[in-house]
C-alpha cells in the first residue's frame, strides 16, 4: 500500500511482485514441517477441509498465527500478522491473516486487533474489525475482544481462537475462545524494553 493502490496482491502475481519489490524467494518448510508433512502423506488420507466446518468440536491443529500491534509514542500504530496457515490445507486456502479485519485490524484514531487460531472460521466475522469498532464506542479492549469471540460462539461454532488488541491510549486486552487449557497469552514491551506476559481469562462461551 506504500508502493502501489492496491490492498491485496495474491498468487504467484504476488511472488513476481515482491521480487520486483526486492524480496529474495526462499521456502519457508522446515525439518520439523516437511517430515510432518511426509508422514501425512505417506497415511494417503485425505486433508479433512473437505468437510464442513464442523459445529460440535474443533479439532483442528497446526496453527502458528503471530500477530503485532505496534504503538508509538507519537499515537503512530501499525498491525502485522505472520502465520503458517493451516495444517494439509487445499492449496489456494487463503486464511484470516491477509484480510483486513479478519486477522488484524487498526485504525490510528482508536487501536488496533489482532488474531489468531481457526481463520477459516474467524474470518467470517471480521472480528479484528469488530473489536476495534466496540473500542472506538469506548468498550474497553478485552471486553471487545470477547464480545467479537461471542459473537462466533453464538452463532454455534467450537472453534479455538483469540484475539489481542490495544487502544491508541496504551490500555490493552485479549480473549480466547474455545482453548480450555487456556493456550493463549500476549506480551507487551513498553517503551523502556521491560515486557510482560499476559493470559487471558477464561475462555469466551
Ligand atoms: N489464523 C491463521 C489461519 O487460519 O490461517
Amino acid at each position: 500500500m506504500e508502493e502501489t493502490q492496491h490492498t491485496l496482491i495474491v498468487g504467484d502475481d504476488a511472488t513476481r511482485f515482491a521480487a520486483r519489490m526486492g524480496f529474495t524467494e526462499t521456502s519457508l518448510t522446515n525439518v520439523r514441517s516437511q517430515t510432518r508433512w511426509e508422514e501425512w502423506a505417506a497415511k494417503g488420507e485425505p486433508t479433512d477441509a473437505f468437510n464442513p466446518e464442523p459445529f460440535d468440536k474443533d479439532e483442528l491443529r497446526g496453527h502458528d498465527t503471530v500477530g503485532t500491534i505496534a504503538l508509538d509514542a507519537a499515537g503512530n500504530l501499525c498491525v502485522g500478522c505472520s502465520t503458517n496457515g493451516r495444517e494439509f490445507k487445499i492449496p489456494g486456502r487463503v486464511g484470516d491473516s491477509p484480510i483486513p479485519g479478519a486477522g488484524a485490524y487498526g485504525d490510528q484514531e482508536v487501536g488496533g486487533a489482532v488474531a489468531t487460531g481457526n481463520g477459516d472460521v474467524m474470518m467470517r466475522f471480521l472480528p479484528c474489525y469488530q473489536v476495534v469498532e466496540l473500542m472506538r464506542q469506548g468498550m474497553p479492549p478485552d471486553l471487545a475482544c470477547q464480545a467479537a469471540l461471542k459473537r462466533i460462539t453464538d452463532r454455534g461454532y467450537k472453534f479455538g481462537g483469540g484475539i489481542a488488541a490495544i487502544g491508541v491510549d496504551g490500555q490493552h486486552g485479549g480473549a480466547q475462545a474455545g482453548w480450555d487449557d487456556g493456550g493463549f497469552s500476549y506480551s507487551v514491551r513498553d517503551a523502556s524494553g521491560n515486557s510482560k506476559i499476559w493470559v487471558s481469562p477464561q475462555p469466551t462461551r
